[in-house]
């Protein structure tokens, strides 16, 4: 056939679109349209080899893309549970006779067998890893949901922490790993108790040092996982507290020891804490911020990837006005 399109059925939107298709870009079309539209809902195979005369036929991709459809073919296809998965449509037959057959049907049926494998794998794959990242999100927000005012912390602290990435010059995938791993750095304040988490004033040494098990308490619970983005989480439970001047909790880490994913959530983390009220002090005003960034630059936190920040703060405030607490 000269082209060739897999149509995939979106239930949701009662679509159909093309995975893959040659010579055209991806479109979307009414999943009743067409003679896809009529293979998908009557789930059969179906062929003609005069499209502009069968009443099935819809015009208007032909018009968009200024083919010319003559003969055309197209069979269902089903996932693995045997549910609708889409259609394989063949367009103009490369023949003497530019025409299709039953014996074609026959013939791609065979064919559609093995794509439907590769294609309900790979939308089954899709959907583990939009499952992960949303399990994450919510496991990080029960872990936020103690302590009442920082609602939309952990979702400023992931895009604070992508855009630092991406700036630092990590290239898409890792910028967008450590915004699915971000949202879990406090997870370990899960086990701190209520009147420590919660106490409006300044917390005494103790309650501190009982407050800074959370560091390790979440890297516990997270680097048993063999997934990458759990094992980044663990990373960043572990090190966001600790200081570029190896001052910081809990294996007082120096400089390049600290994992950039550590380095680069404790700036995310502070500019997020200090930006937002907490029980225990009010918001503070941005200019106040930028100075005690300047302040702890190469002390707190990594001379290089401040520069960075203060560079682009505006950027960074744009983040935490965005995703304000209401
Ligand atoms: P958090 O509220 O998310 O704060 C994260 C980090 O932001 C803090 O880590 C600290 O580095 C910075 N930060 C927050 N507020 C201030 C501030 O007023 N001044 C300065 N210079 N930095 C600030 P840190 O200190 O390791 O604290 C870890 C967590 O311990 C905090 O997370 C918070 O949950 C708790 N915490 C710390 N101090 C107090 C306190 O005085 N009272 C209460 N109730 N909790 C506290
Ligand atoms: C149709 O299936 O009727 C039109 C689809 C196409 O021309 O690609
Ligand atoms: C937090 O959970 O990040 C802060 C807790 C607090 O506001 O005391
Ligand atoms: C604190 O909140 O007392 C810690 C300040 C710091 O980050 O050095
Ligand atoms: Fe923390
Ligand atoms: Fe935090």
């Amino acid at each position: 056939a000269d082209r060739c399109t897999i149509w995939i059925y979106d239930k949701e939107k009662n679509e159909l679109w093309t995975k893959v298709a040659h010579g055209i870009p991806k479109i979307r079309i009414p999943a009743n349209t067409g003679i896809v539209g009529h293979v998908v809902s009557t789930q059969t195979e179906y062929f003609t080899n005069d499209a502009y005369d069968d009443p099935n036929f819809n015009r208007d991709v032909d018009k968009k893309t200024g083919y010319k459809t003559k003969a055309l073919l197209a069979l269902p296809l089903y996932d693995n549970e045997g549910n609708i998965l889409g259609a394989f449509q063949a367009v103009n037959k490369m023949t003497d006779t530019q025409e299709f057959s039953q014996e074609d049907i026959g013939i791609l049926k065979m064919v559609a067998g093995y794509s439907e494998k590769s294609i309900s794998n790979a939308m089954l794959n899709e959907e583990i890893i939009k499952t992960q990242k949303e399990i994450i999100f919510l496991m990080a927000e029960i872990g936020e949901s103690r302590s009442k005012e920082t609602g939309n912390h952990v979702k400023r602290v992931a895009e604070i922490s992508a855009l630092l990435a991406k700036l630092y010059g990590m290239n898409y995938e890792e910028a967008e790993l450590i915004k699915m791993a971000s949202p879990m750095h406090d997870i370990g304040k899960v086990a701190i108790p209520d009147d420590i988490l919660k106490k409006p004033g300044k917390l005494t040494d103790e309650e501190f040092d009982h407050m800074k098990n959370h560091t390790t308490i979440g890297y516990k619970l997270l680097n048993n996982s063999d997934r990458v983005i759990i094992k980044s989480s663990a990373i960043i439970a572990a090190q966001h507290h600790e200081k570029w001047n190896g001052k910081g909790y809990p294996n007082r880490l120096k400089g390049e020891e600290i994992h950039p994913y550590g380095r680069i959530s404790a700036i995310a983390d502070v500019f997020d804490a200090l930006a937002s009220p907490r029980v225990y002090k009010p918001a503070w005003e941005y200019e106040r911020i930028k100075k005690l960034f300047l302040e702890e630059k190469g002390q707190h936190f990594d001379p290089e990837m401040i520069e960075i920040f203060l560079d682009n703060f505006d950027k960074f405030v744009e983040i935490i006005e965005t995703y304000k607490d209401i």
